[in-house]
């Protein structure tokens, strides 16, 4: 394999963001535009994220967290709902040793419940114990996830705790958050031209770049990865202070 370091260009390779955060939109008008059903826009979309997933590994980004279902995906048709379902647990099936085989670790961040069916659940499981002890890519599936049902049940814990008022501060939340060794995005990218973030990654995200990109899912190929790469490296990062440089 050619070194990562030569085979990118305009991509500096000390400066690539740790953290990715991808919502993968635009799926239904995909497949729309095409005349087929809404599902086949799913479908189609696993390619573009085993393309991602293989950029990510090119450039070393060693988190890459994507949005699969929310918390308000449950509000379409049954049908489209129960086929996410399948999709999800056939992808898994079906992609965990090759992604195993290249390092990643896969992991699920969201509820699991009783709307979760047991057998995808069960691959879920699976899927994360077979993949426990690598540390190339921590690929986080955000599947029933909502920012907003993070932040509900991270303060829940913080009460069972029975952590006082006066204690809590905003490391105390971050640390109940689903993941808190994972760190903050540095950069979110949202696919199909829509301007918003739709319940994701809510507190997390308080200072990550974001990114905004026409192409819809489906057709997203790692090259839109290293654009957005690109831009970020373009970006001044302050935090609320005056920067580097300024
Ligand atoms: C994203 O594509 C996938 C999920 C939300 C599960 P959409 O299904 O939202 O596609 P559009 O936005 O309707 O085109
Ligand atoms: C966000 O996309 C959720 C996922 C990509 C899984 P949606 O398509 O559900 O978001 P809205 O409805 O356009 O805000
Ligand atoms: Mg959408």
């Amino acid at each position: 394999m050619v070194s990562r370091e030569s085979s990118i260009p305009d991509i500096d390779l000390k400066n690539i963001p740790v953290h990715v955060g991808c919502v993968m939109d635009g799926n239904g008008r995909w497949a729309k535009m095409r005349g087929l059903p809404r599902t086949e826009g799913h479908g189609a979309g696993e390619v573009a994220l085993l393309d991602a997933v293989d950029g990510a590994l090119d450039l070393g980004i060693k988190w890459l967290t994507v949005y699969a279902f929310s918390t308000e995906n449950w509000r379409r048709p049954p049908e489209e709902v129960r086929y996410l379902m399948g999709f999800n647990k056939n992808l898994l099936r079906n992609r965990r040793d090759y992604l195993n085989g290249r390092g990643v670790r896969i992991r699920f961040s969201g509820r699991r419940d009783w709307r979760v069916p047991r057998s995808v659940a069960k691959e879920i499981d699976s899927a994360t114990e077979l993949t426990r002890a690598n540390r190339t890519l921590t690929l986080t599936i955000a599947f029933n996830y909502g920012g907003r049902a993070e932040i509900v049940d991270a303060v829940k814990k913080i009460i069972q705790d029975g952590t006082s008022a006066r204690s809590v501060d905003e490391k105390t939340i971050a640390k109940a958050l689903y993941y808190p060794d994972a760190p903050d995005p540095d950069l979110v990218i949202r696919t199909s031209g829509e301007f918003r973030i739709s319940n994701f990654l809510l507190w997390e995200i308080a200072y990550s770049e974001l990114i905004f990109q026409d192409v819809l899912w489906p057709d997203f190929r790692k090259e839109h990865l290293f654009e957005a790469v690109r831009e970020y490296q373009r970006r001044n990062r302050r935090y609320g202070g005056l920067g580097g440089g300024s």
